[in-house]
């Protein structure tokens, strides 16, 4: 038998759903929640994620300003503008798009950011305030698949699961996140012996490493709810996953698709956590 699919759109548009529902309610409040989106230069890529986020703050009927800055801007023209951001009332979030330009350090960018605006949950204070477990504006991929395990009725308590990438923006944040949810957390990596035989063991695989295929069927534990963050453009134009889906899907007992997994869930959680500051920039929540 093969692995039932968990939908990322489906559950991110029900997601959206529970948005538009508070969204509505605050505007009976006169508020409405905003995102600032930066973005230097005119890498191709960062321009479409830029365009997607306009679109989705535009369908939930938020205040969105895309903030479009020469490549040739300085750290302190960057740092100003976010300056800015930090200042206006009527922006919530703050989002500079990476990756920046090679002159300009993101380090001193994000952390100028205010905590109470890091809606990409990628500033230090976020960062700690997740490690010991206060309430953080949470990284929006590592928080779409706690929500894809939740909603597809895999809560993480008991589990074991094991996580394979340890990045700053997936491996670690999504690692402490399933921890916090009372699973037992195996961190692994490429450095890893014996990866497959670690892997084996999970009830939950969360796989971010940016290889394309790389998890095979041998690498699953029968019937194991298999999570692929991976986002790999093949040779032939096509997106692949860091799991191979045709070989893992017979044996997994939940899979989620690439595309069509955790993708949709990104910009999802990216508008949960504007809303969730602007309810706390109101008093609200
Ligand atoms: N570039 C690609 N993904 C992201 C993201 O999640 N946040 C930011 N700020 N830049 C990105």
């Amino acid at each position: 038998m093969s692995a039932q699919i968990i939908n990322g759109k489906q559950i991110s548009e029900s997601i959206r759903e529970e948005i538009r529902s508070e969204v509505r309610e605050l505007a009976e409040k006169g508020i409405r929640p905003g995102l600032a989106v930066i973005l230097v230069g005119d890498d191709a890529a960062s321009q479409v994620y830029v365009r997607n986020k306009a679109k989705a703050c535009e369908e939930l009927g938020y205040h969105s300003e895309v903030i479009r800055m020469p490549a040739e801007t300085t750290q302190a023209g960057l740092l100003g503008m976010v300056e800015r951001c930090n200042a206006d009332p009527a922006i919530h979030g703050i989002l500079v798009q990476l990756p920046l330009p090679k002159h300009l350090a993101e380090k001193p960018v994000i952390d100028a950011i205010s905590v109470r605006k890091d809606v990409d949950g990628f500033h230090p204070v976020s960062v700690g305030n997740l490690m010991i477990g206060d309430d953080a504006l949470l990284p929006c991929t590592p928080s779409g698949v706690i929500e894809l395990l939740k909603r597809s009725g895999h809560s993480p308590a008991g589990k074991h699961a094991v996580v394979i990438g340890r990045s700053n923006i997936v491996g670690k944040p999504v690692s402490m996140l399933l921890l916090r949810e009372n699973a037992t957390v195996t961190m692994c990596h490429s450095r890893t012996p014996d990866l497959p035989e670690i892997a084996r063991q999970a009830d939950i695989l969360v796989v971010a490493v940016g290889v394309a295929k790389m998890v095979k069927a041998d690498w699953v534990k029968p019937g194991a709810v298999v999570i692929d963050v991976g986002m790999n453009r093949l040779e032939n134009g096509k997106l692949a996953g860091d799991v191979d889906y045709d070989d893992v899907a017979p044996k997994a007992g939940w899979i989620t698709p690439v595309p069509g997994g955790v993708g949709p869930m990104t910009i999802t959680m990216l508008m949960a956590n504007t809303l969730k500051a602007c309810k706390r920039a109101n008093g609200i929540g």
